[in-house]
């Protein structure tokens, strides 16, 4: 029987136990999150950032800009944000305008208050298997859900789709330092479903339908971080579920798997980086 990978329902326990972590700190964390230009989903995510926090008694802030924002505007600010000291976590929502250097935008974020773990520090200390302030939020949110299940990492071939900073590096690095044998691929991988077969756990992260019928062995652990609209107008993830989750032994829903978790991992961060302040 294929079991569903329930996003919503491990985000709202971790919501739960966090209202009350937060109730009982001294000090109310406080989130503050750049948003640049005017990407529609963007604006939808950083909302939807804000209202959780908000649930959870989080302080949180919008710094909103045009997209015609310079370099500079950016720095300055996140400057002023890490000087703070009434705000322990900073996101800077990407993607940022095509004229500005995310590299450098992301790196002016000191490490302390790096609530994505996507700076040069934080992702180092991944990358060498040391521990960062915080780890990614979808690569983390994606193992809290294999461990809610009990699904073993260990040993496991796991392969990945995708290498974007955000998902697809940080969460084989991370699968990696569970001593998971890690196989990455991307849109230059050749056969690609001969790779697939192999895997004991599938993680897709790429915004396009790559995985179908025939494609996993049975039972295979399947990760579908993708969401995106399909030429339908429908929501859609990388998977095609209908048919993969026949076979699957766990499987997540597009919506209703990992991107809760990304929004609760957010959380589970924030609150990280502020007790680590005090
Ligand atoms: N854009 C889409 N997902 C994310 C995320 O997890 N962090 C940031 N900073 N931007 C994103």
């Amino acid at each position: 029987m294929t079991v569903i990978l329930d996003g919503k329902k491990l985000r709202d326990k971790i919501f739960e136990d966090l209202k009350v972590k937060v109730a009982n700190m001294s000090v109310k964390p406080s989130l503050a999150v750049i948003l640049a230009g005017d990407d529609p989903s963007s604006k939808i995510y950083v909302n939807n950032k804000k209202k959780c926090a908000e649930k959870l008694g989080i302080n949180s802030i919008i710094i909103n800009y045009p997209s015609t924002v310079t370099e500079n505007e950016l720095l300055e600010k996140i400057q002023e944000l890490n000087n703070d000291k009434n705000i322990n976590a900073i996101l800077v929502q990407l993607p940022l305008p095509v004229h500005i250097d995310k590299f450098k935008i992301i790196d002016a974020i000191t490490p302390e208050k790096d609530v994505d773990g996507l700076t040069t520090y934080n992702s180092g200390k991944l990358f060498s298997g040391e521990k960062p302030y915080v780890y990614p939020c979808t690569p983390k949110g994606i193992l809290l859900l294999l461990d809610e299940y009990g699904i073993e990492i260990e040993g496991k071939h796991a392969v990945v789709i995708g290498r974007s900073n955000l998902v697809g590096k940080p969460v084989a690095q991370m699968l990696l330092n569970k001593n998971a044998t890690v196989t990455q691929c991307h849109s230059k991988t050749k056969n690609l479903s001969d790779i697939t077969k192999t895997a004991d756990i599938l993680i897709s992260a790429v915004g396009k339908k790559v995985v179908g019928e025939n494609m996993l062995k049975s039972n295979c652990v399947v990760i579908d971080v993708g969401i995106f609209r399909d030429e339908n107008g429908n929501l859609s993830g990388d998977v095609d579920f209908e048919t993969v989750s026949k076979t699957a032994s766990y499987i997540t829903p597009v919506p209703g798997g990992v991107g809760p978790m990304t929004i609760a991992s957010l959380m589970l961060n924030t609150v990280k980086l502020t007790e680590a302040c005090r």
